[in-house]
């Protein structure tokens, strides 16, 4: 069992290491992958990725949502159009049967996610139409994984009963804050009372799994606030948890410049302050920590994962899938298989117009090279085990890790001083406080960042 820690972080690290930092979600990270029209090189990937036996897991973005939280960075469109929403389902329709005809074999599904903006903005004969897509491009495996995220406040029974008959067994909600003052601070109207009602519907209906999303560092929070917010969590007892940092991107988008002063965000220390205060409540309250910002049951898939040395990250955050090529559809949607990342359209009227005629055109694309597999390999195992097995590298990619790795080991050796890291010559190893720091000491294995963009890019890491 993981224990509760007693983390001391003085003002001038804080100082020293709360700059512009990639989460990680990928590597390389966005900003380095080229804009271009890549549907012939995506069309090629699919065709290779259709030879191999193996099943793959399948996003779909769902952009749509009634209200906007101003605090959000998600890819979402708000709307009360129904025709902008059939439109869309009509482009997606083209775009599930065009990438299972370039793929050319009928494929297997392992796991199906349906991510937004708010999939549940769908109604049940929409969603049903969605899984129809779905079903009748592809195969899908037995017990295979099915979830969708969902926000409590446009979620009624009706929907989450025709998910469960459809074949979804998790479900995460977005809940964020429980204090009424911070959802006005962030334009989020969601009663205690609709939490509880969605969730207990979820249990009630059979749903082995339930996720709540929670951010901290939004506008008003103070460490007791936040408290209280925990509390009120852990009666519901999710099996999961994730605890976002509140990216912060006055530069990316508007309505963070426009409608959240930094005057209200809490101070790096109070900040801090809160994501260690969130840490020891939940390692008290008996759930494993998943990387920097998951928890979990201890039966649950994501604890066992980390338990077996099989947990991974990608697009949606810490995950259980082994080396699963993952294709996504959808305005804005990511793919990432076949050591490539492919990324749709941003925009809805683009993505609808092209898709609609057939036309299947990422806008960004990375075919990643050999070295930075090796580096993406180095990234995850330390984002997801907080250590790294030196010798194992060595065997895998035939190197001289510290050799290979020289300029990175110069700032590691920094932060061994800080006591952030333990370093040997077999071992790479996180200490507790340098859990909070997580995303800076991988940011040495990154070869592409660089300051000046990561400002605009890049929220930061405290
Ligand atoms: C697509 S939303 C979840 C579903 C639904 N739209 C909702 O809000 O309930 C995914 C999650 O991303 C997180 N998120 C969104 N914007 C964020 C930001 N700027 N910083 C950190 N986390 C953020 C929130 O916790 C949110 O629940
Ligand atoms: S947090 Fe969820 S509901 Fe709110 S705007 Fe973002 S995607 Fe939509």
């Amino acid at each position: 069992m993981q224990h509760s820690i007693k983390l001391e972080v003085t003002p001038d690290m804080i100082e020293r290491y709360n700059r512009p930092g990639p989460r990680y979600t990928s590597y390389p990270t966005v900003p380095v992958w080229e804009f271009g029209e890549f549907a012939d090189d995506y069309t090629a990937s699919l065709q290779i990725e259709g030879r191999n036996e193996k099943p793959i897991a399948l996003y779909v973005h769902i952009p749509f949502c009634q209200q906007l939280c101003t605090f959000c960075g998600c890819n979402k469109y708000i709307t009360k159009n129904q025709e902008i929403v059939e439109k869309y389902l009509y482009a997606l329709e083209k775009e599930i049967a065009g990438v299972a005809e370039r793929l050319g074999q009928r494929k297997k599904i392992a796991e199906i996610h349906f991510g937004g903006g708010t999939p549940t903005f769908l109604n049940p004969e929409q969603l049903r139409r969605v899984v129809s897509m779905i079903k009748s491009n592809f195969d899908t495996i037995e017990n295979g994984e099915w979830a969708f995220e969902a926000n409590p406040s446009v979620t009624n029974f009706e929907q989450m009963e025709v998910l469960y008959e459809l074949g979804f067994r998790r479900v995460s909600f977005g809940v964020q804050d429980m204090d009424p003052a911070i959802q006005r601070a962030i334009n989020r109207n969601q009663t205690l009372e609709q939490s509880w009602k969605t969730i207990k519907t979820a249990r009630g209906l059979g749903y082995k799994s339930i996720n709540l999303d929670l951010v901290y560092g939004l506008p008003l929070q103070t460490q007791s606030g936040f408290r209280k917010t925990l509390e009120e969590v852990n009666k519901m007892r999710p099996d999961r948890l994730a605890v976002y940092s509140f990216a912060y991107l006055p530069g990316m988008f508007k309505t963070h410049k426009r409608a959240i002063k930094a005057k209200d965000l809490p101070n790096p220390k109070e900040k801090i302050n809160i994501f260690i205060e969130t840490i020891n409540f939940f390692l008290e309250a008996g759930y494993v920590m998943i990387g920097m910002d998951h928890y979990a049951l201890p039966e649950d898939e994501l604890a066992k994962a980390l338990k077996n040395r099989t947990l991974h990250r990608n697009f949606m955050g810490y995950t259980t899938l082994h080396n699963m090529s993952q294709i996504g559809v959808g305005v804005s949607a990511i793919s990432d298989f076949g050591d490539s990342y492919w990324q749709n359209a941003k925009d809805l009227d683009q993505y609808v117009k092209e898709t609609s005629i057939n036309k299947l055109i990422p806008r960004r694309g990375l075919i990643i090279e050999k070295e930075d597999q090796l580096r993406r390999k180095v990234i995850e195992t330390l984002m997801c085990h907080g250590e790294i097995r030196i010798l194992d590298f060595e065997n895998m990619y035939e190197i001289d890790f510290w050799d290979h790795f020289a300029d990175a080991r110069s700032k590691l050796e920094e932060f061994e001083v800080e006591r952030l890291v333990d370093l040997s010559t077999s071992k790479i190893k996180l200490t507790p406080l340098g859990m909070l720091f997580t995303r800076n000491i991988a940011m040495p294995f990154d070869r592409h960042l660089k300051d000046d963009n990561a400002t605009l890019n890049f929220s930061n890491t405290v």
